[in-house]
């Protein structure tokens, strides 16, 4: 069966390997411990850390929110309903709703309305879960027809909502530019767990993509990052914060909030040693050149 034969480009593990090959330089002499405050839309978090846009969450997508409140962290939330909305602002988190890629496009304004009416600082979609990994085709995501938006279909969304939009999927130059163009706020580099095969690691296209549109959008990466010493290396990179999935949800389902918001805690104080060891007083100031690529990690 085709489902069976294996297929090349594990983007996951491409990715932990690219990360694994950045070394880094130690500047203590003189360092000073760091903030790792941070202003994302408007509003100052104790952390870059934010969770993953996840879904299908135990025991469910609110005790998530709670976590990220408690730990001061950004919380955005993936595929879900209004109803889950307002469960989710309930808890006083801040949050971003990452939408689907749907056909119809009444899901899609449904849930902007609900994201404004509940205080969401933010709205986007994950438009790389719009096709199939092995074909071109619309994919079917939990039941739902998903659609692959047209640029039109992207400016209505974005331009029907006073919201900052974010395209998350972006994983490109090119594909930075065209978001900024169409009116986005901001891009998350992502390949959502290998959805794209052979995927470039999004932390490898950090500094081109921040090159190229300086601060004018929001840069956000995730994918695999395991602790806060992947974090201190998007960061150096030019994230503006770091979105993290997968390592929150075993915590999240034995644990609840606290298991979640302690995830957090300790990514970003592992961050701050990183920090503090680099000579970083704040995020703002982590500089790219501690970084070291080497061929011999890879
Ligand atoms: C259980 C699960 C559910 C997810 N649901 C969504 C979703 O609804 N929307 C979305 O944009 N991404 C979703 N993602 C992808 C994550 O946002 C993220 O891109 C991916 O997990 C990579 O990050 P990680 O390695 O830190 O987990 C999901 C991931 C997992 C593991």
């Amino acid at each position: 069966m085709a489902g069976e034969r294996p297929l090349s480009g594990d983007s996951i593990a491409i990715n932990r390997r690219y990360l694994d090959s950045l070394l880094v330089e130690s500047r203590i002499v003189g360092a000073v411990h760091p903030t790792a405050e941070t202003t994302l839309f408007g509003e100052t978090f104790a952390t870059p850390v934010t969770t993953g846009a996840l879904s299908h969450l135990k025991p469910d997508m609110a005790s998530l929110a709670e976590g990220a409140r408690a730990a001061g962290a950004l919380c955005f939330i993936g595929m879900g309903g209004c109803d889950e909305m307002h469960a989710c602002a309930q808890t006083g988190a801040k949050l971003v709703k990452i939408i689907k890629p749907y056909a119809d496009p009444e899901e899609i304004y449904s849930r902007i309305e609900c994201a404004e009416k509940c205080g969401f600082l933010a709205v986007g979609m994950d438009v790389e879960h719009a096709v199939n990994v092995r074909d071109d085709r619309d994919s079917v995501v939990v039941g739902k027809q998903m659609k692959l938006p047209t640029l039109e279909e992207l400016k209505s969304y974005i331009q029907s909502t006073r919201l900052p939009f974010i395209i998350k999927g972006a994983l490109s130059v090119k594909d930075a530019y065209t978001c900024e163009d169409i009116g986005c706020a901001g891009i998350i580099l992502s390949h959502h767990n290998g959805l794209m095969r052979w995927a470039v690691p999004p932390t490898m296209l950090l500094p081109e993509i921040r090159k190229a549109v300086g601060n004018r959008l929001t840069v956000i990466v995730d994918g695999g990052m395991q602790d806060g010493y992947d974090v201190f290396k998007a960061m150096a990179l030019g994230a503006d914060a770091v979105s993290v999935g997968r390592p929150l949800m075993e915590p999240l389902a034995s644990q609840g909030p606290e298991g979640a918001a302690r995830v957090i805690t300790e990514m970003t104080d592992e961050l701050k040693a990183m920090m503090v060891r680099t000579g970083a007083k704040d995020v703002k100031s982590i500089d790219p050149a501690v970084i070291h690529p080497v061929d011999w990690m890879r």
